[in-house]
């Protein structure tokens, strides 16, 4: 495994990659890798005979008030990971080498982006699109793997490929859960023991609107009431919102239709812990 910093060079490399006809899949994360990435790793080697993983820690996706500065950065153990699990290209670069002194394009999301995450934090999903643009750029890649976990990230990328035509295609990779249910996660390590433990019920709360809804209960609204009443029973855990959307336009929905596909959107505050969490749920 080759670790690259310099943009410039990754992107010689890339360019000549291509021009060797191999297929490139690139995995992008901010770090502090764990098995939710792993699992996109492993998903990348199957679609591109060259997978690139990404590190970067993106300061322009963190409002003023998060953790920005103490989101963990455990190099040496990343890149005993990566490459275990056999990427080719490891690019790191420095937040200079990114965003120099003279930086001034950004890009800007519509709708998709306003709301949940969006609304909680403004200006991440500019930030994300903005990255992911460059980091795109970088690697060139045919193929790029994103996690079902951030759904709405995921959503807004999708809807950034078409609008701009970019030439990518996006592979989904399911949650990757632990023994609890509760979502992988690089925050998980702030939970208390107790906290972590208690956070399975947040997939519970996804499972139990799974079952309402194949009791066939189609008021959305009365579900939503009981996961939150769920969740905010467990002593420390704030829901910041719970909501279905359309699986396919992300607008919020109030009733289940018959043979459609909806998800459930979850953030929790944990004490100063925000998790996020989804389910697709089919009627
Ligand atoms: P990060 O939070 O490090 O996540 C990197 C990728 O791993 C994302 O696609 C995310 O959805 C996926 N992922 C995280 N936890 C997962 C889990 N438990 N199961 C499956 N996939 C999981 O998302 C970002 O970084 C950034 O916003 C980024 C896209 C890198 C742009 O800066």
């Amino acid at each position: 495994m080759q670790i690259i910093t310099d943009p410039g060079q990754m992107q010689a490399i890339a360019e000549k990659l291509r021009l060797n006809r191999q297929l490139i899949g690139v995995v992008m994360t901010m770090g502090a890798l764990h098995e939710g990435h792993l699992s996109l790793v492993k998903l990348a080697r199957k679609s591109a005979g060259t997978v690139i993983l990404t590190i970067f820690v993106n300061p322009r996706q963190f409002g003023p008030t998060e953790d920005l500065l103490r989101y963990p950065r455990p190099f040496e153990q990343d890149v005993a990971l990566a490459k275990s699990a056999g990427v080719d290209y490891l690019f790191s670069p420095e937040a200079g080498s990114i965003y120099p002194e003279h930086f001034q394009t950004t890009l800007e999301c519509g709708t998709l982006a306003a709301r949940f995450e969006g609304e909680q934090r403004p200006g991440h999903f500019n930030g994300v699109v903005t990255v992911v643009t460059k980091l795109f750029n970088i690697t060139k890649p045919h193929t790029a793997i994103f996690g079902e976990k951030d759904a709405q990230q995921l959503a807004v990328i999708r809807q950034l490929i078409a609008d701009l035509n970019m030439d990518i295609s996006i592979v989904a990779a399911p949650i990757v859960r632990e023994e609890n249910g509760l979502a992988v996660s690089s925050r998980n390590i702030y939970l208390s023991s107790q906290e972590r433990s208690a956070a399975g019920i947040i997939y519970q709360g996804i499972c139990h609107a799974e079952k309402r809804i194949a009791e066939h209960e189609n008021n959305l609204q009365t579900i939503v009431k009981e996961v939150k009443e769920m969740i905010s029973s467990t002593p420390g855990f704030h829901p910041a919102y719970v909501s279905f959307v359309d699986d396919t336009t992300f607008q919020p929905a109030e009733t289940a239709d018959a043979g459609k596909e909806y998800r459930l959107l979850l953030a929790v505050h944990v004490g100063k812990v925000r998790l996020i969490d989804n389910g697709k749920i089919r009627t």
